[in-house]
């Protein structure tokens, strides 16, 4: 039996989310997998009643009691500053030291890019996000607050410890997978001390793997570059900000944020699942919301409970989905979220 600890939160997340378990729902009956799932109810109406996002105990538990935590989206315009989505979201991925931000990005059909020429094998990779360091770390403050001569300080806080390990874990991945290159991002020409030392990690760690080519590359001209020749990157690994931005425009290049998933892991402690999206309150309520990135992000879970088959079968059902137009309306679709949800239901007896 595995326990899942659902998050819903606000705006789309609980509407894609409902999708999401409705489709673990059926696998799990498919697949022979008993899942039981706990809802947690944590999200900006509960923070506007009781002024906590998520309680440290709180974040201790989900990490400590479940196999894997789904989480839909937080963000809330009634929330000014989102300090709820702060403390939850990212008071899991610092507290249970979630350090790797797994954000893959595939083609799963040639219609869905932007790209011109391109073939589905020529955008698949995998973004490893530093996530618990960075300029996220909170660090700084204030001075002069409300007068002229105000200042904002936002430390960027980089650890050799914290880069060994995204920088590993990246070239692990690589040679798990066959892959004959790892390109590290960073902007080292402009904050030579942070770049420099993940320069110097990325060389020490990257000797461990002879076989696997090191490149280096600053982080504008690789935005650039993913543009114009995705094919040449498989793993990316790089800092939380620029690992957050980058995993957004690679998204849209396979089709948009409604189909982009990522994993917050720490191998062999806890793991959170969320789609790459937030809560979109521009279309919340309308029944637009693409349920897919939750769906593949459901899947990421599956891989990670180690069923594989369950895995691909959820992400066959979802390819299937898409090639017959069965999608909302950001992929081209005419259907709801609760639509495509169905749809892709359906797929999963005959998808293997
Ligand atoms: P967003 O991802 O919520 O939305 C960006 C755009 O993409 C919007 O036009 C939205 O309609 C569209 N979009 C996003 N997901 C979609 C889906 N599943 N289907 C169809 N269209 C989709 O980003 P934003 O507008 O910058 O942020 C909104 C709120 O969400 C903010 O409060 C932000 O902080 C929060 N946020 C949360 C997370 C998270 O919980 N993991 C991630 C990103 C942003
Ligand atoms: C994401 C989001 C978050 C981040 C925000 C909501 C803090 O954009 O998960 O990509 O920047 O990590
Ligand atoms: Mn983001």
């Amino acid at each position: 039996m595995a326990r899942i600890a659902l998050i819903p939160g606000d705006g789309i997340g609980p509407e894609v989310l409902a999708e999401a378990e409705k489709v673990l729902g059926r696998i799990s009956e498919i697949e022979d997998l008993p899942l039981e799932f706990d809802r947690w109810p944590h999200g900006a109406d509960r923070y506007l009643e009781t002024g906590s996002g998520m309680e440290e105990e709180e974040i201790r538990r989900l990490g400590a009691e479940y196999d894997g935590i789904l989480l839909g989206a937080l963000g809330d315009p009634r929330v000014p500053g989102n300090e709820h989505a702060r403390q939850i979201l990212l008071g899991l991925r610092f507290q249970l030291d979630l350090y790797i931000n797994l954000r893959p990005v595939r083609l799963l059909d040639r219609r869905l890019t932007p790209l011109r020429d391109i073939r589905e094998e020529d955008l698949d990779l995998v973004i490893f996000r530093e996530n618990t360091e960075g300029v996220y770390v909170g660090m700084g403050g204030v001075f002069r607050k409300g007068t002229p001569q105000e200042m904002a300080i936002q430390e960027d806080v980089n650890t050799r410890f914290g880069i060994e390990r995204i920088v590993r874990a990246a070239f692990e991945h690589a040679r798990d997978h066959d892959v004959d290159r790892v390109t590290l991002s960073d902007k080292a020409n402009a904050m030579e001390h942070a770049g420099g030392l993940w320069r110097r990690v990325f060389q020490e760690v990257g000797e461990e793997f002879p076989d696997i080519e090191r490149e280096a590359l600053y982080v504008d001209m690789l935005a650039m570059d993913l543009v114009r020749r995705p094919s040449r990157y498989r793993v990316i690994v790089t800092g939380n900000l620029f690992g957050d931005i980058l995993s957004d425009l690679a998204a849209q290049l396979a089709g948009g944020l409604g189909l982009a998933a990522s994993a917050n892991l720490h191998p062999g402690k806890a793991a959170l699942f969320e789609p790459v999206h937030g809560s979109a309150p521009d279309i919340a309520g309308s029944g637009n919301a693409n349920p897919l990135a939750a769906i593949l992000t459901s899947a990421l879970l599956l891989r990670h409970l180690g069923r594989r088959a369950a895995a691909d079968r959820v992400e066959a059902a979802v390819r299937g989905a898409i090639g017959a137009n069965e999608t909302t309306a950001d992929l081209g679709g005419a259907l709801t979220t609760a639509e495509t949800g169905d749809a892709v239901v359906r797929r999963l007896d005959s998808a293997a």
